[in-house]
């Protein structure tokens, strides 16, 4: 599949995500400070960037764990059809969740994700998205923790990609065709 060519202009740098981390961290840990069983769990694959440095910028015991939702393929927009490419490893029943997203955008991936972890009975389940589109919501839902808020534009870097590329850049940027 080839791609037009497009060139990305920074839109969150490296250093103010490093600092919006921190004062997430300061407040996921005042929320689950009581408890030694939290599973963090990543969606797979955008958020894998976020999840490394969130949880090394959290001082409580936790345990890592991954789930795989289809979502846009390669292309631009979501597929609203969500279904689970990868399963969890670990149980939760009883155990204190948080799901770590990289974009919620129309809603459908977290709102299906908060279903099928639901229906397994955690003690509780909070989530965290490190950007919200909240302009292309068709789903009424939102993540207990926001890092950004961001206008309706496709965005690459820091774990999220464009037809798999991009993951590696330290910062957001927004893709803008040429
Ligand atoms: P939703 O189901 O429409 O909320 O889509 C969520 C998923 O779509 C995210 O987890 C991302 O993987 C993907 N996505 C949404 N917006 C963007 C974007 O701007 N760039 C890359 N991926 C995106
Ligand atoms: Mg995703």
């Amino acid at each position: 599949m080839s791609h037009p060519a497009y060139v990305i202009d920074e839109l969150i740098s490296a250093k103010s995500i490093a600092a919006r981390i921190e004062t997430l961290a300061r407040e996921i840990h005042d929320r689950f400070k009581d408890t030694d069983k939290l599973v963090v769990v990543g969606l797979l694959r955008g958020s894998f960037v976020f999840i490394a440095d969130l949880v090394r910028e959290l001082d409580l015991p936790v345990e890592v764990d991954f789930l795989e939702a289809s979502s846009y393929g390669d292309g631009m927009e979501s597929s609203r059809e969500v279904r689970i490419l990868k399963d969890l490893r670990g149980e939760i029943g009883g155990r204190d969740v948080l799901v770590v997203e990289d974009i919620v955008d129309t809603g459908f991936t977290l709102s299906h994700v908060l279903h099928l972890l639901e229906s397994r009975s955690p003690a509780r389940i909070e989530t965290i998205a490190l950007l919200d589109k909240p302009t292309r919501r068709e789903v009424d839902i939102k993540a207990t923790w926001t890092g950004f808020e961001i206008p309706d534009e496709f965005v690459v870097g820091y774990g999220i990609d464009y037809a798999q590329r991009n993951r590696n850049l330290p910062y957001i940027g927004k893709v803008r065709f040429t």
